[in-house]
């Protein structure tokens, strides 16, 4: 583990005791500073970011009180951090709230009692389940971009789904140890329960059944035709999911490729159903990262005559949320799990790497 320590002329003090805390347990990216008086946002910045991007797991920042380096932290994106001056609030910064930074004051606490709280920081678990759902919250609202409601035809919405299920199985397709067997079978599974939200506004007609004691009313679907729109080839690996729930659903298909010169996307297939423009459309991609094929994907179903579509994925970054909102504001997008953001590969972090090559065995 790699863990970015910084501090400024008032945090010094507890720097020797971090550092010494870490001997053994994980390896220090020291990113300044001295006792010469300085800005801590600088440092707050350049340690965040370090953890934000990937370089560094954890971070734990001090300045006097660890007020000003939580609230810089806190700029960047990614990072949730807190000034925990005292155990208990360690304790439940990292089970409730997920604290990827930590930050302590020199002038409260004394670098015995920095230590004592760093071990019970390290040795919580994040709790997940309802404090997941409300650290994605924090997250979704990072972008400024990013809607979370809206009603039908206006601005498109941008559901993460919270349910427990979803959670569990996004978890474990995360896992890198996931055999190909079992991921394609969670991936199918994942799609097969996103299918209940994304289909929660279709119409239904009031008609009347018999059942063995009296008859009732009953509620039939009003005949929306559904089509749902693979983009080649991670997108496959949703559709069987979905066609469980939905097997009356036509199946179009995108191929798209990235021209190597301009890095846009290029379409190589385009096979949709003849009715597109009188079906509810669903493009499906595992994953929403810098969001051009997922924009270019919905360009060409509305370019042959889509009228309503929607994009479904199963991690997105917002980068890529706020691209396809950006092509095409009145899009819904759902999606299983937001993450933090892309590395500099364009991959997503924390993810769980090439979609594609994890559900067709290809690496
Ligand atoms: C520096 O004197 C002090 O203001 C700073 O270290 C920190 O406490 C700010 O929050």
């Amino acid at each position: 583990m790699i863990v970015a320590v910084g501090c400024d002329h008032a945090g010094f003090a507890l720097k020797s005791a971090v550092r010494e805390f870490f001997e053994g347990k994980a390896e220090v990216l020291d990113c300044g500073l001295t006792e010469t008086p300085a800005d801590y946002p600088d440092v707050a910045f350049a340690a965040a970011k370090a953890v934000s991007e990937g370089r560094a797991e954890i971070g734990v920042l001090m300045c006097g009180t660890g007020i000003g380096m939580s609230v810089a932290a806190n700029k960047i994106k990614g990072i949730r951090a807190a000034a925990c001056n005292d155990a208990e609030s360690a304790r439940l910064g990292k089970a409730h709230n997920n604290l990827n930074v930590i930050c302590l004051g020199g002038r409260v606490v004394s670098p015995d009692q920095a230590k004592a709280i760093l071990d019970v920081w390290l040795a919580t678990s994040f709790e997940g389940g309802r404090h997941l759902a409300r650290v994605n919250k924090i997250a979704a609202a990072e972008s400024s971009t990013l809607s979370t409601g809206g009603e039908e035809g206006e601005e498109g919405r941008v559901v993460v789904f919270n349910h427990p299920l979803v959670q569990h199985k996004i978890g474990m397709i995360r896992d890198k140890n996931t055999s190909v067997k079992e991921f394609r079978e969670l991936v199918q599974e994942i799609a097969g329960l996103m299918v209940y939200e994304i289909t929660r506004n279709l119409s239904l007609s009031e008609t009347s059944v018999e059942t063995p004691v009296a008859s009732t009313t009953a509620y039939t679907l009003a005949g929306k035709k559904l089509a749902v729109v693979p983009v080649l080839r991670a997108g496959l690996g949703m559709v069987d999911g979905i066609l469980q729930i939905i097997p009356n659903a036509k199946v179009g298909h995108i191929g798209l490729y990235r021209n190597p010169e301009t890095l846009d996307p290029v379409e190589y297939y385009c096979k949709l159903p003849q009715d597109i423009g009188e079906r509810d459309v669903f493009v499906l991609d595992p994953m929403l990262a810098t969001g051009g094929s997922a924009a270019a994907a919905i360009s060409l179903v509305k370019e042959r005559g889509g009228q309503k579509v929607s994009l479904v994925c199963l991690i997105a970054a917002p980068e890529g949320i706020k691209k396809v909102h950006a092509a095409h504001p009145e899009a819904d997008i759902f999606i299983a799990a937001l993450d933090s953001h892309l590395n500099d590969h364009g991959y997503i972090v924390p993810g769980l790497g090439d979609a594609g090559d994890r559900l067709f065995g290809t690496k």
